[in-house]
């Protein structure tokens, strides 16, 4: 009897160790933060929580309502005090966002960066656009576009993202063979909020009455070029080459408001992101490095590509946002 009561003991305190700390399943908990909310980022919630429920984790993606480093800043830092195991971040300023990256990476959280880069912080790898090349796609087929002639405007989300700094960049050097083509200052930068880009956009066209085209350097700032253009009765006359592809923007190609649009493939850069960081903390962060690939100085980048659309191939990139199961209630 005394015997059986001291097994039976035994099995408790086995069991109460057991469900306790020491043996419990610790939640695997990463986060995702993006620059703004809107449809472009829908997609790489998709593609995040599409690699959260393959792997069994736990993801909270957060954006906030328009560009906000502050806030970008404080997510970061919340997100560390949390315990999250690791962070995808795509900084609205890439200086801003070194010290709360680098935070994270100095506690053990591994960091990289999505969208759009912070080379100078401690995050691990970039995942996304080379939006350097991009811009010069755009440029090239501006010029194609204006036959080498013309006033260009350009609209942005911000001046801050190395994103938007670098298409900028590519954009211009492209149109540099083209003399007789003119970009108009300042450029338009509306922080991501979607009615002070279609504001600007419009006097951008009262003030410039000859104005042949806007480059839309955001994934709203074609659709709010197009909305400007519309109503002002300049549809054909005034060009749009612009970035990404949104349910709106298959409308407008295939209006003729927009020309051509830079598609990038953000649903691979929310899924991507979540399974680099997942392996790191499962595998290692040597080890995942070691099977990604590396720019010449060893810099861990992967360039998601990206396609340029237009009213000739718009079936075949809705095939490619079928497969990605991303909605369009566009129809062909
Ligand atoms: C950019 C993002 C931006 C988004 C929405 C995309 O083209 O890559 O950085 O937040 O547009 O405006």
């Amino acid at each position: 009897m005394f015997r059986n009561f001291k097994v039976l003991f035994l099995i408790i305190a086995a069991l109460i160790l057991f469900s306790s700390s020491g043996c419990k399943k610790e939640e695997t908990h990463y986060g995702v933060l993006g620059k703004s909310v809107g449809p472009y980022w829908n997609v790489v919630r998709k593609g995040a929580e599409d690699a959260a429920s393959e792997l069994g984790v736990k993801v909270t993606i957060f954006m906030p309502q328009k560009e906000d480093i502050p806030q970008q800043i404080e997510t970061v830092e919340t997100w560390i005090s949390m315990g999250f195991k690791g962070m995808a971040v795509a900084p609205s300023d890439p200086e801003a966002l070194v010290s709360p990256m680098n935070s994270a990476m100095e506690k053990g959280i591994p960091a990289i960066t999505i969208d759009t880069d912070s080379p100078n912080s401690k995050r691990l790898c970039y995942i996304g656009t080379d939006n350097y090349t991009a811009g010069l796609a755009a440029g090239k087929k501006m010029a194609e576009i204006l036959n080498g002639k013309g006033k260009v405007a350009v609209a942005t989300g911000s001046l801050t993202a190395m994103n938007s700094l670098e298409r900028i960049r590519g954009f211009e050097d492209a149109l540099k063979k083209y003399p007789e083509i003119e970009i108009i200052r300042p450029i338009l930068c509306d922080n991501e909020e979607t009615s002070r880009a279609v504001e600007l956009a419009e006097t951008a066209l009262l003030n410039n009455p000859d104005l042949s085209a806007f480059f839309g350097v955001y994934a709203f700032n074609g659709p709010s070029a197009a909305k400007a253009v519309k109503a002002a009765g300049k549809k054909g006359k005034i060009h749009i080459v612009s970035f990404d592809v949104t349910d709106e923007h298959l409308y407008l190609i295939d209006e003729g408001l927009i020309d051509a649009t830079i598609a990038q493939k953000q649903y691979l850069m929310g899924y991507e992101g979540v399974k680099i960081i997942h392996s790191m903390i499962k595998n290692g962060v040597q080890e995942t490095l070691d099977s990604l690939p590396k720019n010449e100085e060893g810099d861990c980048i992967i360039d998601t590509g990206v396609d340029v659309v237009t009213k000739e191939n718009l079936e075949e990139y809705l095939k490619i946002m079928d497969k990605w199961g991303v909605e369009h209630t566009f129809k062909l």
